[in-house]
């Protein structure tokens, strides 16, 4: 039996923060357990960005086969084979999820399997034993939220969990929630041939993003004969043979095979001991400093539970910023406005920073200049036949301070802006580097060589 006190960490939780926390500790010489009821990596692995992802790869590949003609290439689609989707998708998932197990090894960390519970600030219980250690580490994660009254039914009131195992593709769809998770299912549902209707109460699709991005998305997504309604609450659902009838707050009716609920995420921390050993929650999310530290010492959260993005990569910073902060090390704390975050529907939308209208708000109208370079100028989004923009917006005489951008496969040029806006890049300062030709990376240097006074290929 493992031996089960005197840890230098016990981390609750094996997601993408709490695995992260438990690598980062055991390379710093740390003693580590690692809780989890399920399976290590989370949400993020098995219900979440990889298994989604994996949808989106294969509807692209759905458009390809349809759209080949117009790059003079004749296929055929047949249709969706979801079995073999779902093979292909469950394939990523399992190989990723056994290189993972193989690093929990590696690393040496002591993998508990069972519910914890926390029992003491520097003990947690699972199944009758108790763990002990120097320090705990809370990365209990987050599950879909509903509505007062909207029960997820598992057959025709889905979650996103439920819609990552569907054997089938829905004849139509409404989707509750014009975010990420509700754009994301709404773009795969199309390309596999469904009829989808998104249903976002605020004035636009992914209302998070910067307006001028919501409009492209709008724009394709009307084009691709994807229904949305703005603006629309939705008043209530009823079931009936082989489908839901959506009734909205204006009064509206929609039939759909399938109703998707996609209205935000919430944290998973009740029942967990946390308020009863003196952590402070707030509507449940976990009250933590900006060193990731509860209010009780030795007691840290990392993640979804802690109140900002719920974002993957974001779990993974805060878990390595807790191991070194526990080891003394005096890391830099994680700024949610420096996380690049992408929404991987067709078009891609991808941004970091702040918005037009939040920089606006935080410096005045004057203060700020703005540039949006047309994708239409970059010749390998003109192969890959994509519409869209990358947006700048910076301080007057200073910095930039906010990165936008939606088109085909942008989430891959973010990584770049991210390290432009992280390092308070000048934009003259990356006017001078010099970009690959021909890539979509081009838009960021034509972009910034726009702002810095000397546009290259920029019409009028
Ligand atoms: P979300 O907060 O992004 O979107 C929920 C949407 O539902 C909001 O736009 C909201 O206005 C709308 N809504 C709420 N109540 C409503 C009502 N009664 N009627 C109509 N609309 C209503 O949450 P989502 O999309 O569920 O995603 C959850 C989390 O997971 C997010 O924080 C997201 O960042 C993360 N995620 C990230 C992904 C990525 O990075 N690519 C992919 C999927 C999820």
């Amino acid at each position: 039996m493992a031996d089960t006190a005197g840890f230098d960490v016990i981390i609750l939780g094996g997601g993408s923060g709490g695995y992260a926390a438990a690598f980062r500790a055991s390379e710093l010489g740390m003693s580590v357990a690692l809780i989890e009821k399920d399976k290590v990596g989370g949400t993020c692995l098995h219900y979440g960005c990889i298994p989604t992802k994996a949808l989106l790869h294969a509807a692209e590949v759905a458009d390809n086969s349809r759209e080949s003609e117009q790059f003079g290439v004749k296929t055929s689609f047949e249709g969706i084979d979801m079995a073999g989707v779902n093979a292909y998708k469950d394939g990523v998932v399992a190989r990723l999820y056994k290189g993972l197990q193989g690093l929990v090894k590696a690393n040496k960390v002591t993998y508990v399997e069972g519910e914890g519970r926390l029992v003491a600030p520097n003990a947690v219980e699972v199944g009758g034993t108790r763990y002990e250690g120097r320090n705990v580490v809370l990365a209990t994660g987050s599950r879909s939220r509903t509505l007062p009254g909207l029960e997820i039914d598992g057959t025709h009131v889905l979650s996103s969990y439920e819609a990552l195992t569907l054997d089938r593709v829905p004849s139509s769809v409404v989707v509750l929630g014009g975010g990420v998770i509700g754009v994301e299912f709404a773009s795969v549902w199309r390309s596999f041939g469904a009829e989808v209707t998104i249903v976002e109460a605020l004035p636009r699709l992914v209302p998070l993003e910067d307006e001028a991005s919501s409009k492209v998305v709008e724009r394709t997504f009307r084009k691709r004969g994807i229904g949305f309604k703005t603006g629309a609450r939705f008043a209530g659902v009823e079931k009936r043979d082989g489908g839901v009838t959506v009734s909205l707050e204006n009064g509206e009716t929609i039939d759909a095979e399938v109703l998707l609920v996609a209205v935000g995420r919430g944290p998973v921390t009740e029942g967990l001991g946390y308020e009863e050993n003196g952590v402070t929650l707030d509507r449940g999310f976990v009250v933590t400093d900006e060193r990731l530290r509860t209010g009780v010492p030795g007691v840290y959260a990392v993640g979804d539970i802690v109140p900002g993005l719920q974002l993957a990569h974001r779990g993974f910073a805060h878990g390595i910023f807790v191991a070194e902060e526990i080891a003394g090390l005096n890391p830099v704390p994680v700024d949610d406005l420096g996380i690049p975050k992408v929404t991987y529907c067709d078009p891609e939308v991808a941004s970091v920073g702040l918005t037009e209208a939040q920089a606006k708000e935080r410096l005045g109208d004057d203060k700020i200049e703005t540039i949006e370079y047309n994708l239409a100028g970059n010749g390998k989004s003109q192969i890959l036949k994509t519409q869209g923009f990358a947006k700048l917006v910076r301080e007057k005489d200073g910095p930039v301070i906010g990165v936008h951008m939606v088109g085909a496969r942008v989430g891959e040029l973010i990584a770049e802006a991210q390290l432009i806006y992280n390092w308070e890049a000048l934009p003259d300062e990356v006017a001078q580097l010099i970009h690959p030709h021909p890539t979509q990376s081009e838009a960021l240097g034509e972009a910034h060589l726009a702002l810095a006074g000397k546009p290259l290929h920029v019409h009028g």
